[in-house]
């Protein structure tokens, strides 16, 4: 069936990949973005900055001049900040929930009305493998995203009997442009030189070696198909592993991970 679907932050990686291919497909697509007069792009593209909450409350009303009724909503927009916790000054780090928790969390409320009332609707969610696991140099990042986990989590129960179907999808690392817009730290405590320059190896390696998203977009598209999804979709070689280890064996999973990261320099 055609859908009506809505996908922020479509002007690069997961988020155009995915609006490409639900445009493709024959469903009504509306992406988002900051700056949407840069790109040309077979769907429309409408403004919206998660960060600013002058630029979500006046969104629906651009939306709903473009559309009808809404489908489904992919909260895809993000960023990454990065860097050893105590080396993140907490500024980056209230930046990075104002856009990827609370940025993702007003805009679903501005749109919920939108759903409740048309009593249907699908909520899909990026979160991130980081916001189930989490690794070293991506503490304000993999919070962030634990936090969407546990509010879409709740979501879910509330929206129930309104039949607005709640998910969320979880990648492993894919290649897209979020390394080269990571806000990094630039601070720098002489105690973490050696953890920083290994950690910074294995995070060049992981981006240099990531596959590229197809796997994020056709979990996507599943979840679009089905009558009932349920929440949590992690994506990416080795998913079920990583999270299997964690939850029966987390000090072996702690281990594998230093282990890689003590030898990646
Ligand atoms: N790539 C990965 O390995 C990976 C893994 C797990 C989860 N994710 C998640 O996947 C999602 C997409 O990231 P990506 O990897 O595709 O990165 P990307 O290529 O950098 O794309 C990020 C998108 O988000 C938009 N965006 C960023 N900040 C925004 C803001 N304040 N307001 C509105 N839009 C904003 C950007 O649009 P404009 O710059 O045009 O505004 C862009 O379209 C993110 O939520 C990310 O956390 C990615």
């Amino acid at each position: 069936m055609k859908q009506t679907i809505l996908v922020t932050g479509a002007s690069s990686g997961i988020g155009l990949l995915l609006a490409n291919k639900l445009h493709e497909n024959g469903h009504t697509v509306i992406g988002t973005s900051r700056n949407p007069e840069k790109y040309n792009l077979p769907f429309k593209l409408l403004e919206l900055d998660i960060s600013s909450d002058k630029s979500i409350e006046s969104f629906p009303k651009r939306l709903f001049s473009q559309i009808e009724s809404l489908d489904v909503l992919i909260n895809n927009a993000g960023y990454l900040v990065s860097g050893l916790a105590e080396e993140t000054p907490i500024d980056l780090g209230r930046q990075q929930f104002e856009t990827n928790f609370w940025g993702t969390v007003k805009l679903t409320n501005q749109l919920l009305p939108y759903f409740r009332k048309q009593r249907h609707g699908k909520i899909i969610t990026v979160g991130s493998i980081l916001g189930l696991i989490g690794l070293p140099t991506v503490a304000y990042y993999s919070a962030s995203k634990h936090s969407l986990e546990g509010y879409f989590k709740v979501l879910r129960f509330e929206l129930r009997d309104f039949n607005i179907k709640v998910s969320m999808v979880e990648p492993m690392g894919f290649k897209t442009n979020i390394g080269d817009s990571a806000v990094r730290s630039k601070v720098k405590i002489d105690d973490y030189d050696l953890l920083r320059k290994q950690t910074t190896a294995f995070s060049k390696e992981a981006f240099d070696t990531a596959p590229t998203p197809e796997p994020v977009v056709n979990t996507v598209l599943k979840i679009i198909d089905q009558k009932d999804p349920k929440f949590n979709f992690p994506v990416g070689q080795g998913a079920p592993f990583i999270l299997t280890m964690q939850h029966y064996a987390y000090k072996a999973f702690e281990n594998s991970i230093l282990k890689r990261v003590r030898k990646a320099i």
